[in-house]
């Protein structure tokens, strides 16, 4: 019996093999019901009882080398596997998924692109900003409700510190820093204390423009807005202008442009006036000027101001703003490859 084993014992230390079948075969042949292990154990109840301990300790030896000889294979066969996997370089390229602009970039793209093509640059200011060149300087009286806590994100009071509710600020800043002529676009966040609902958010973006030179004239700006609406809404666009008040331009207005969606006969996104409001603009007040140190009685110049969130919107067709910052895979993959 001792020589049987000592061939079993053989048999399993020269056993080779990477193939799941062949080692599946192998585990069989010794550990199964049928197999050998057992018909040793079998046979080991007739051995002599002073020949037991030594034949025992055989079978136990060959136990164990078959237990780690299939261990020992298994491992190497997954491994050989994930070799093969990993070094198949004819496999062709798995693609990769492609990210998409979002939409408020898109459209602040557009915006900046538009207003670079008749010669305005890009600047940008701070988002926290102090009580100057948020509200002083562009000439808001002190008892203006929108220096009220209930509008305006307040950091420190006394000196007032805050985020910037609009980016007029950076008109402030622009004129304070340059000369004249000045021909600038300010893209940038805007921060209100306000409800979030499916119109208005706390967070959201505008694009501010300037433009400061000796005889600057409303007809100027009203040219500069139509090139504007004709380009971002096609060139049957037209525009209306409203009265308006805003305590940084005098006269001010509102813009419109003409129903993207029903060209102007009536839908429920222009609430069936034809219109859609676009963006407060005027001519810059006299005293704005003044208070950054360019003379008033030298140069006029207008400014205009719009919100990025709305024009998406409308250029998309979407209800509901807050869509904009929920970032659903689903609703941003809608806009990829758009530039
Ligand atoms: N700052 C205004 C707002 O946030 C928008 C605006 C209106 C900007 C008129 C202007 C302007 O430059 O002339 O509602």
């Amino acid at each position: 019996m001792i020589d049987q084993i000592k061939s079993y014992l053989n048999e399993v230390q020269s056993f080779h093999s990477t193939s799941p079948q062949e080692i599946e075969n192998f585990r069989i042949r010794f550990l199964g019901k049928k197999g050998l292990l057992n018909s040793l154990f079998v046979e080991f109840k007739n051995v002599p009882n002073t020949e037991k301990k030594e034949i025992g300790q055989q079978i136990n030896t060959l136990k164990n080398a078959i237990n780690e000889k299939i261990q020992e294979l298994k491992s190497q066969s997954t491994e050989s596997q994930q070799n093969s996997n990993k070094t198949d370089l004819t496999l062709p390229a798995e693609n990769e998924p492609v990210g998409s602009r979002h939409p408020v970039s898109i459209v602040r793209n557009q915006i900046c692109e538009i207003f670079n093509k008749i010669g305005f640059t890009i600047a940008e200011g701070p988002e926290i900003e102090n009580d100057w060149h948020l509200f002083s300087g562009l000439n808001f009286p002190p008892e203006h409700p929108a220096r009220d806590m209930q509008d305006t994100f307040f950091i420190e009071k006394n000196p007032d510190i805050m985020l910037r509710t609009h980016t007029s600020s950076v008109q402030i800043r622009v004129m304070q820093s340059g000369k004249p002529p000045l021909r600038q676009i300010f893209p940038g966040r805007v921060f209100r204390n306000e409800a979030i609902s499916a119109r208005s958010h706390c967070i959201f973006h505008q694009v501010e423009g300037l433009y400061i030179d000796e005889n600057v004239s409303f007809a100027d700006l009203k040219q500069t807005l139509v090139f504007f609406a004709r380009e971002m809404f096609g060139m049957d666009s037209k525009i209306r202008l409203r009265p308006s008040y805003f305590p940084f331009t005098e006269p001010s207005a509102e813009m419109d442009v003409s129903c993207t969606i029903c060209n102007g006969t009536g839908c429920n996104i222009c609430k069936y006036t034809g219109w859609l409001e676009i963006l407060g603009c005027g001519m810059v007040d006299p005293n704005v000027l003044d208070n950054t140190g360019i003379s008033s009685e030298q140069y006029t110049g207008f400014a205009f101001g719009m919100g990025i969130e709305r024009i998406a919107l409308l250029k998309y067709q979407i209800k509901d703003i807050r869509i904009l910052f929920e970032n659903d895979i689903r609703f941003l993959h809608q806009f990829s490859g758009t530039i």
